[in-house]
């Protein structure tokens, strides 16, 4: 079967009901398009556990904050679809802002809590709306399963905890941070980087590594591995931290001692791009 591409709501929830009636296991990748290695390898794993593959490709408007790049953010559906194609995808489901929020719109999901620190805290309103959209879309294709990348660790753990709440009956699953050969963590956004920015943009990964080798050597004082990067970054890059701290996994608190649970989280900034990483300091991704 040929790709198909849908862009009504109507026409997807249809299909999804029809696949499911026929006993059809539904995989879900969400994604805002302009799609990487990084999302190719979501799909490329989504593929492999369910019936009908669906990809959504929509630049969702509630979670861009005002002076961010919703206007500028890359759009591309036709290269994204013939990727998608090749990775084997059934369906891309792009439909239109005004499908998504036709007029008279006025219901958002809020999960409290962990969506107010680390991006949160820079970017209000952000996960609002990531949560409102990605509500929608399981309501809308109706999947078993959806794969999520660890790259938007905070996003993840949100989307798990609201699939919790809501009691959605899907199955979320947290894929690796694909990078470039170099170490950047692939993301849309880098296409925003000047040549000097990209080179710079590698002291995310490098500071990972950094944080790494401190723990294997005994450190478990956060505060000393935060100093440690917080010196790296400012005397090897014209980079501006937004944060980096060391979290539990789970509830995204601060912890002043690394432990089993405890996930290094950075965001940074390059010019005006904004750029996050991550990596758990005990445990494998
Ligand atoms: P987007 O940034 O397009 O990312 C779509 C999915 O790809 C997310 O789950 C993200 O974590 C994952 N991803 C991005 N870069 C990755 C990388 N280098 N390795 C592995 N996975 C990666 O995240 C969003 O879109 C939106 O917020 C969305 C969930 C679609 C809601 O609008």
């Amino acid at each position: 079967m040929p790709i198909q591409i849908i862009t009504t709501v109507a026409e997807m929830q249809q299909r999804a009901q029809a696949a499911r009636a026929t006993g059809q296991r539904i995989v879900f990748v969400p994604t805002m398009g302009c799609l990487h290695q990084g999302h190719l390898s979501l799909l490329e794993a989504g593929r492999k556990q369910g019936d009908l593959l669906v990809l959504s490709i929509f630049v969702n408007p509630t979670q861009f904050g005002q002076g961010e790049d919703f206007e500028d953010y890359p759009r591309d559906l036709r290269c994204d679809s013939e990727l998608a194609e090749v990775v084997g995808v059934d369906i891309v489901f792009a439909p239109t802002v005004a499908e998504m929020y036709p007029q008279g719109y006025a219901t958002f999901v809020d999960v409290e809590g962990i969506t107010k620190g680390l991006c949160g805290a820079s970017r209000p309103g952000h996960f609002r709306g990531v949560t409102t959209v990605v509500g929608k879309l399981f309501n809308i294709i109706q999947p078993q399963l959806a794969l999520f990348g660890n790259k938007d660790f905070q996003q993840l753990t949100v989307i798990r905890r609201m699939t919790i709440d809501l009691n959605i009956p899907v199955e979320i699953i947290g894929m690796p941070i694909f990078r470039e050969p170099d170490g950047l963590a692939m993301s849309s956004r880098n296409v925003y980087l000047s040549a000097e920015q990209r080179q710079q943009a590698l002291v995310l990964s490098q500071s990972i590594v950094e944080a790494l080798r401190m723990v294997a050597a005994g450190q478990t004082d956060s505060s000393v591995i935060v100093a440690a990067l917080e010196n790296r970054i400012s005397s090897k890059s014209a980079a501006r931290i937004d944060y980096i701290k060391i979290c539990h996994r789970l509830s995204l608190e601060e912890q002043v001692k690394v432990d089993e649970d405890s996930v290094l989280l950075l965001a940074l900034f390059f010019g005006k791009t904004r750029l996050i990483d991550n990596s758990y300091l005990k445990r494998a991704e």
